[in-house]
């Protein structure tokens, strides 16, 4: 076993092969002692502070029921809660809370705020989505992924819409991995240039595909995955009309999918805006894996906690 006890969890692209497979190992027990009932208490008495900036369900949710069962107790701080951002700044704040708590998990705008929450905590911190990445939902999805195809390595995903947090951990994730992934965007709001510079070195390393383009047909042909997200993202309600101009032929529906294998995954990290980036017909399809999705939320945040708390 490889010690992740301390390790932050920031981005995909911070973590060793070895370390993303043995959160899945873990991740697959503990799911299995949960669907049991089999007591697996390894954070017996510690606490986990859970920072959001940002609305949420299923990270919320996941994380606090998570570090429950494993014997810990989680501390909700929505905006208005804790002096961060108004009377205290981000050194302060991570060194009070290393004197308190066990982890931290932040969900916020800034990527580069959690970067220095985490350069100046003494304990773990997770990062619960920022603008920029999204690790966690996507470390979830490649479990996913696993449990219905058995392997990652040699599968394609299909992205289809904007180059956002989605995107990019995608990107890490998949190339970490050894997966082909095909991104489609329309122009102005492809992926970052570094995330996408870093994959590559990646898929470099496995022999692997990465595909950035304008055309979702060419992405989603011959799928394994198809996989999309929201055109606005939180923070950025006030351009979703704009958005939905240029988003317009991206939808994933009946149509689009016809491209990809017939045994293809759909998946989204949730919420969907249905009728936007999917239709009714393709999330609610026999393919789709949303919900098993959502729920291996739990499973792999409490083995991440397992493992660097
Ligand atoms: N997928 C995801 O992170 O959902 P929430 O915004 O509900 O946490
Ligand atoms: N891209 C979305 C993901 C939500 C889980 C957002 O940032 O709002």
């Amino acid at each position: 076993a490889i010690n992740m006890k301390g390790k932050d969890l920031i981005s995909i692209n911070d973590l060793s092969l070895e370390e993303i497979y043995q959160i899945f190992d873990l991740s697959k027990t503990l799911k299995e002692k949960q669907l049991t009932g089999e007591p697996h208490r390894l954070l017996e008495g510690k606490t986990l502070g859970m920072i959001f900036h940002k609305r949420s369900t299923r990270t919320r949710i996941s994380f606090e029921t998570g570090i429950y069962q494993l014997g810990g107790l989680g501390l909700y701080f929505g905006p208005a809660d804790l002096q961060l951002g108004k009377s205290e700044n981000i050194h302060d704040t991570a060194k009070v809370l290393s004197r308190y708590l066990n982890g931290i998990m932040i969900r916020t705008f800034s990527h580069d705020d959690v970067v220095e929450l985490a350069k100046h905590a003494d304990i773990p911190v997770i990062n619960g989505l920022t603008d920029l990445l999204h690790p966690c939902q996507v470390l979830t999805d490649l479990f996913t992924i696993l449990e219905k195809k058995r392997k990652l390595r040699g599968l394609k995903l299909a992205y289809i819409g904007d180059g956002n947090n989605m995107a990019h951990s995608l990107l890490h994730g998949c190339s970490k991995v050894g997966m082909d992934i095909a991104i489609a965007s329309p122009s102005g709001y492809t992926p970052k240039k570094e995330i996408v510079d870093n994959s590559q070195k990646n898929a470099d390393y496995m022999g692997s595909k990465i595909v950035i383009t304008s055309d979702p047909v060419e992405a989603v042909k011959d799928a394994d995955i198809v996989y999309t997200d929201v055109w606005a993202s939180m923070g950025q309600e006030a351009e979703a009309n704009e958005r939905r101009k240029h988003f317009e032929k991206y939808q994933v529906n009946s149509e689009l999918v016809k491209n990809a294998k017939d045994d293809y995954l759909f998946m989204h990290c949730l919420p969907a805006h249905r009728g936007d980036e999917v239709t009714d017909e393709v999330i609610d399809s026999a393919n789709s894996v949303v919900f098993d999705e959502a729920e291996n939320r739990l499973h792999v945040q409490k083995a991440i906690m397992a493992l660097v708390m």
